[in-house]
């Protein structure tokens, strides 16, 4: 487990279209397509909100390449904010996670989050967050194994 280095863009970039795509196969609304340019577009947004919100990303290695990685951001106070809670609030958000398909169901994704858990931790976090698609059984499963709790629920009717 390191911290990204520009050198890894191609790959978070190929995990980041891979992710949507993964997504989108879910999808049982089929609104989502990943449309050329995708990648790069999406990945420099990441970056740039992983460096505006003092975040960071690790990723997951074997001996030589990269086979995960897990982008993390922090909800940092603001003025607004601070009219509606009883204290400043700093959350960390575990934004992306993404485990290459060969190396799943071996403990990738519990090491990430481990990881992003302990950088929350280190920033002064009390809470991460992570959003998951409900139709993501896999990944709801994941967190609720390490102790995520169903939070907020986004409803939508087809008109
Ligand atoms: C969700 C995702 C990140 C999980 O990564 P992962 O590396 O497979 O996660 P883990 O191996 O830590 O845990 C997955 C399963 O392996 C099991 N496991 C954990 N450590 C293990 C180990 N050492 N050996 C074997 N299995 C293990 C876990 O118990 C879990 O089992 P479950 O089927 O009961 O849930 C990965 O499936 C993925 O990238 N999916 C596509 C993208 C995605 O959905 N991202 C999340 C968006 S919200």
């Amino acid at each position: 487990m390191r911290k990204y280095q520009k050198a890894d863009f191609p790959r978070i970039k190929k995990y980041m279209e891979q992710l949507y795509d993964f997504t989108s196969s879910l999808d049982d609304l089929g609104r989502m397509k990943r449309q050329s340019g995708y990648g790069g577009v999406f990945t420099n947004d990441l970056l740039i909100k992983v460096k505006e919100t003092g975040g960071v990303i690790y990723v997951a290695t074997n001996v030589e390449n990269v086979v995960g990685f897990v982008a993390c951001t922090l909800i940092r106070p603001s003025e607004k904010g601070n009219l509606a809670s009883i204290r400043p609030i700093k959350d960390g958000r575990v934004d992306k996670l993404f485990v290459e398909e060969d190396y799943r169901d071996q403990g990738v994704g519990t090491e990430l989050m481990k990881t992003a858990e302990d950088f929350f931790k280190k920033s002064g976090c009390d809470l991460a967050r992570v959003e998951v698609f409900i139709p993501n059984t896999n990944a709801h499963r994941l967190y609720g194994k390490l102790s995520y709790e169903d939070r907020v629920v986004d409803m939508v009717k087809r008109l």
